[in-house]
């Protein structure tokens, strides 16, 4: 059984996990609309992969005779002012899950719940994976500058990515 505070730490990342995948979708829907539709599909790529992110806490809670508690989730902004801005504000918000994360499994190490701090070790290691290749996107990004051709290009290869991905 985890305490009640962990319990709270866990439903709160659960919604903040809810929400990642509710802002990527908002994302995948604006870049669908200015018509980078591999950027958006490597997008909605990421909204399910935050959904599935969500449900790791929502079988963990259950798992261990605590209570799933959900809650409202927030409207997340619907406008950006280019593509190399929507994957800066993703990276942005990686950053603070990570710290999100590690807030709970400094919680768990205080509290010496080593059941829940074992099971956050593979967010741990999946939020390094997600900055990295965020990362790595809006670097591109900054490589490309105005290019128009870089673009296209670039908007091909973030659409491969999701293809595979699916397949
Ligand atoms: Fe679930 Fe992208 O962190």
């Amino acid at each position: 059984m985890i305490s009640e505070k962990m319990q709270k730490a866990l439903n709160d990342q659960l919604n903040k996990e809810l929400f990642s995948s509710y802002l990527y979708l908002s994302m995948a829907a604006y870049l669908e609309d200015i018509n980078q539709t591999g950027m958006a599909s490597w997008m909605r790529l990421q909204a399910d992969e935050e959904h599935e992110h969500a449900m790791k806490f929502f079988d963990f809670i259950l798992r261990v005779d605590s209570k799933v508690e959900l809650q409202q989730i927030d409207k997340p902004q619907i406008e950006w002012n280019s593509p190399e801005e929507v994957f800066k504000a993703s990276l942005a918000h990686e950053q603070y899950i990570s710290k999100s994360i590690f807030e709970i499994v400094d919680l768990a190490t205080q509290e010496k719940d080593h059941a829940t701090r074992t099971f956050l070790n593979w967010f741990v290691d999946e939020q390094v994976e997600e900055e990295a290749s965020v990362k790595d996107i809006v670097q591109k990004f900054e490589m490309i500058g105005e290019s128009k051709g870089a673009m296209y290009m670039l908007d091909r290869e973030l659409g491969k990515r999701g293809a595979q991905a699916a397949h």
